[in-house]
C-alpha cells in the first residue's frame, strides 16, 4: 500500500467542497489514514511548497495557501499517489478532463481547490510536514477485498 498527502486548499473549505472532494477519493477505495483541518502558517507553507521557491507565482502561492484552513490527510492505496493525481486532474482547471476534481470545481490554476503529492519522495516528507507518525492510524476494512483482487 502506497501513501500520499492530500490537501483540500482553502478554496475547497471556503466553498463548502470538504466532503465533496473527499469522496471522489473515498468512493474510488483509497482509505483515509489521517486527517485534520489544520491553518498552514507561512513557514509550513514554504516547507511544503519550498520545491517552488523563485517562480513567478510563488509569493502568491504561499498567501494563498495560508488564507484560511485547509483539511490535510494521508490517503492509502495501491497506486495511490497516481490514482489521487488522476482524480484530481491537471493543474489548470481549465484543461483538466471532465470528471476530475479541478474540472468539476474550479476553472483557474491559482484556485485549484486540492493538492496531491507527486511522487514517493514528496510523499514521505509532505507527510513528515504535516502529520506525526502516532497520527496515522493503521486499519484494514472488510471491504478491501472489493477494490483489491
Ligand atoms: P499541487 O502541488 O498543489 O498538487 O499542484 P500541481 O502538482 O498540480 O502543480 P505544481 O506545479 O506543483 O504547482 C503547485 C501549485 O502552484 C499553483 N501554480 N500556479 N500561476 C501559475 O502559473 C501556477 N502554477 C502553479 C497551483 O495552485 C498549483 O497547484
Ligand atoms: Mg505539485
Amino acid at each position: 500500500m502506497e501513501r500520499t498527502l492530500v490537501i483540500v486548499k482553502p478554496d475547497g473549505v471556503q466553498r463548502g467542497l470538504i466532503g465533496a472532494i473527499i469522496e471522489r477519493f473515498e468512493r474510488r477505495g483509497l482509505r483515509i489514514a489521517a486527517m485534520k483541518m489544520i491553518n498552514i502558517d507561512p513557514k509550513l507553507a514554504c516547507k511544503h511548497y519550498g520545491e517552488h521557491e523563485g517562480k513567478p507565482f510563488y509569493p502568491g502561492l504561499i498567501s494563498f495557501i495560508t488564507s484560511g484552513p485547509v483539511v490535510v490527510m494521508v490517503l492509502e492505496g495501491n497506486n495511490a499517489i497516481a490514482v489521487v493525481r488522476a482524480t484530481m486532474g491537471s493543474t489548470n482547471p481549465a484543461n483538466a478532463v471532465p470528471g476530475t476534481i479541478r474540472a468539476d470545481f474550479g476553472v483557474q490554476t491559482e484556485r485549484n481547490l486540492v493538492h496531491g503529492s507527486d511522487g514517493p519522495e514528496s510523499a514521505h516528507r509532505e507527510i513528515d510536514c504535516f502529520f506525526a507518525p502516532s497520527e496515522i492510524v493503521e486499519y484494514s476494512r472488510d471491504m478491501e477485498r472489493w477494490i483489491y483482487a
